[in-house]
């Protein structure tokens, strides 16, 4: 018999909250407003529509155009499974945020800490900081023989993920001499960069990260690709899952596609004074979705000067929050405090747990009218109670629906933020896709750290004002 697979149903978007006439006329966005939005829309969508595929806009693609490498990918991931008890992935920024939000989404909430038996695949760690005790920390508990590295690198010199790199070969040569390949696997660009130079020469195994992908836009290449399939992710269901979404969004009519809405709505809201865009998934499985998001808004519509050289300082500042957790700590701002933020709740209809909570306090009723009710229950009622206290207080919120957590709908989720990021990129007339304020901060460090060719920067920092010491306190 045939199996069937089960269709994952689309995510949706509900920007009820957004609309003048749920949060009245003060704080919300009129239809007439909305409507004003049609032409730049268009336009926003033209210009993504053109350019897929070309210049930094290679993303766009990956869910068609990579067949082959999928196949690499399978092939390799399930070798290191089967050798490999830890997979330790060093890199930062887009080379790490898109593996942890989809490790964290798609297994086991607790997946280090089950049996190997129970795992069914290595435990997974994300180096993406160099802070010293942390490395020393991983050191502690690694056993080397039984874990493999993927250093993931597109420029291949940042100065973290090579820092790292360096430890982890000498520690691997000083082990394993001239079979060092068997323990690391190297992910960066096909030519540019210094790791791809150093992999040849050290004979690693090596993904390339194609033309036109941007770190951040980057989880549905190998950077992505390779953990995920060590995980035992259905990588191709990633795959499809964002090319459900892709679909949605050729639809040039921007009420039928929710990515254009979307950055339509927020260009609204900048426009009105929001500031700053919360995401807040109601579930932990998508928390660390909520940091990708952060750097894909941040650093993709954070920019000084518009494409015609104007300066303009655009961008919104994105925050993560975790619902119920954050109900606790900043929802009494959200709700009370300045009208400058949109806050985006990610709901999930159908948890892949469900826990009833039992009796045990009949003679409290404050406490007895939980009991038969369940924490998938409770959750959505502080979902829906705290859409409900913004609304009534004039906040601007709007929601996207998850039917269920699969690698279906994270593939969706996936692309629906990464073009609602271009379309906004394109209402703004920015350069969505470069960092200048990164690469500063990389080439300072460079300069710091005696780096050659960095000469004239180290002499710009040491003309840098004198700190004075009476600030020091
Ligand atoms: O999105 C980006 O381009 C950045 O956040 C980079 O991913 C980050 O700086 C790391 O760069 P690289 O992958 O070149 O090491």
């Amino acid at each position: 018999m045939t199996k069937i697979r089960e269709q994952t149903p689309d995510i949706r978007f509900d920007y009820n909250n957004m609309m003048a006439d749920i949060i009245g006329p003060e704080q919300g966005i009129t239809d007439v407003e909305l409507r004003s939005m049609r032409n730049a829309a268009i336009e926003a969508h033209s210009y993504v529509r053109l350019n897929r595929g070309t210049g930094m806009m290679g993303w766009t693609e990956l869910p068609y155009n990579q067949d082959d490498v999928v196949a690499d990918i399978l092939a390799t991931a399930k070798a290191i499974r089967r050798r490999a008890d830890a997979f330790v992935v060093l890199g930062i920024g887009g080379s790490a945020l898109g593996p942890m939000a989809v490790f964290q989404a798609l297994c086991h909430l607790r997946h280090n800490e089950l049996s190997k038996r129970q795992r069914k695949a290595p435990k997974f760690y994300v180096e993406d900081n160099v802070d010293p005790e942390r490395m020393a920390s991983l050191m502690d508990i690694l056993d080397l023989d039984n874990t493999v590295f993927n250093v993931i690198t597109k420029s291949g010199s940042t100065s973290e993920t090579m820092s790292q790199y360096l430890i982890i070969m000498k520690m691997l040569k000083e082990r394993y001499g001239d079979k060092v390949s068997e323990h690391i696997v190297a992910t960066t660009d096909r030519e540019k960069g210094n790791l791809i130079k150093i992999a040849k020469k050290e004979g690693l195994k090596t993904f390339y990260i194609p033309d036109g992908v941007g770190g951040r836009f980057s989880e549905m290449c190998p950077v992505g690709l390779l953990p995920a399939a060590v995980l035992g992710i259905d990588i191709r269901e990633l795959l499809r899952g964002a090319m459900l979404m892709d679909r949605r969004i050729r639809r040039s009519d921007f009420k039928l596609n929710p990515a254009l809405t979307a950055a339509a709505l927020q260009y609204l809201a900048i426009k009105k004074g929001k500031n700053i865009s919360v995401m807040m998934p109601y579930a932990d499985s998508l928390k660390l979705m909520a940091d990708w998001y952060c750097q894909l808004w941040g650093e993709s519509l954070g920019k000084a000067v518009d494409l015609n050289g104007n300066t303009v300082y655009a961008g919104q500042t994105p925050v993560k929050a975790l619902g119920v957790t954050d109900q606790h700590s900043q929802i009494q701002l959200y709700t009370e405090g300045p009208f400058d933020k949109v806050v985006t709740f990610i709901a999930v209809e159908k948890y892949r747990a469900e826990v009833k909570i039992p009796g045990g306090a009949e003679e409290y009723p404050n406490v007895s009218f939980l009991s038969g009710h369940t924490l998938n229950e409770l959750i959505s009622a502080e979902m829906e109670a705290t859409e409900y206290a913004l609304t009534k207080n004039h906040r601007m919120n709007s929601k996207i629906i998850m039917p269920v957590v699969n690698a279906n709908s994270v593939g969706q989720l996936l692309a629906f933020f990464m073009y609602e990021t271009a379309y906004l990129g394109a209402m703004l007339n920015i350069n969505t896709f470069n960092q200048p304020g990164v690469e500063e901060g990389k080439n300072a460090t460079y300069a710091l750290l005696g780096r050659a060719g960095y000469e004239e920067k180290k002499a710009e920092l040491d003309s840098k004002p004198a700190k004075r010491e009476d600030y020091i306190i």
